[in-house]
């Protein structure tokens, strides 16, 4: 057993957990933020996408004693005082979604990207969710949301 700290959206967190414990596990099973998804589990689907330290990273291919200190975003953590995140707010407004399962894993990412970039071309956003699966909306609304959200942002 290894004891993990992370602050997690804003609240510190201590739990004792098994060595090879996943970030994913982490968050799902013993904090119960179900709101990141898990699709495969092998790496493949960005269902999972967390921010660690700022940064989008998949929660199933990380320990969470790997990370142990650091600070962890979930979708759960992206709304503030009641409101939602301007890439949340894009994604309802052009429709980026249709079952919602792949959505936290694209909100997240396509976050980190404007973090990263401000104003990303059609074809940057496509190569940035390149690792984000989704079987449902053909992409085109995905790719709407952030840019729409890259005028808020
Ligand atoms: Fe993590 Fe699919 S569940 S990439
Ligand atoms: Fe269903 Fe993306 S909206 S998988």
């Amino acid at each position: 057993m290894t004891k993990v700290t992370l602050e997690v959206n804003g609240k510190k967190v201590t739990k004792e957990v098994p060595d090879h414990t996943l970030l994913s596990v982490f968050l799902r099973d013993n904090l119960n933020l179900t709101g990141t998804h898990v699709g495969c589990d092998t790496s493949q689907c960005g269902a999972c996408v967390v921010h660690v330290d700022g940064k989008s990273i998949k929660s199933c291919s990380t320990l969470a004693a790997d990370i142990d200190g650091s600070k962890v975003t979930t979708i759960e953590g992206l709304a503030k005082n009641g409101k939602m995140h301007p890439m949340q707010e894009a994604f309802k407004k052009t429709h980026g979604l249709q079952c919602g399962y792949c959505t936290p894993g694209m909100v997240m990412s396509a976050v980190d990207l404007l973090q990263t970039k401000k104003n990303p071309s059609e074809q940057e956003i496509r190569e940035w969710l390149e690792g984000n699966i989704c079987r449902c909306t053909g992409y085109q609304n995905i790719v709407a949301a952030v840019k729409e959200a890259s005028t808020k942002m």
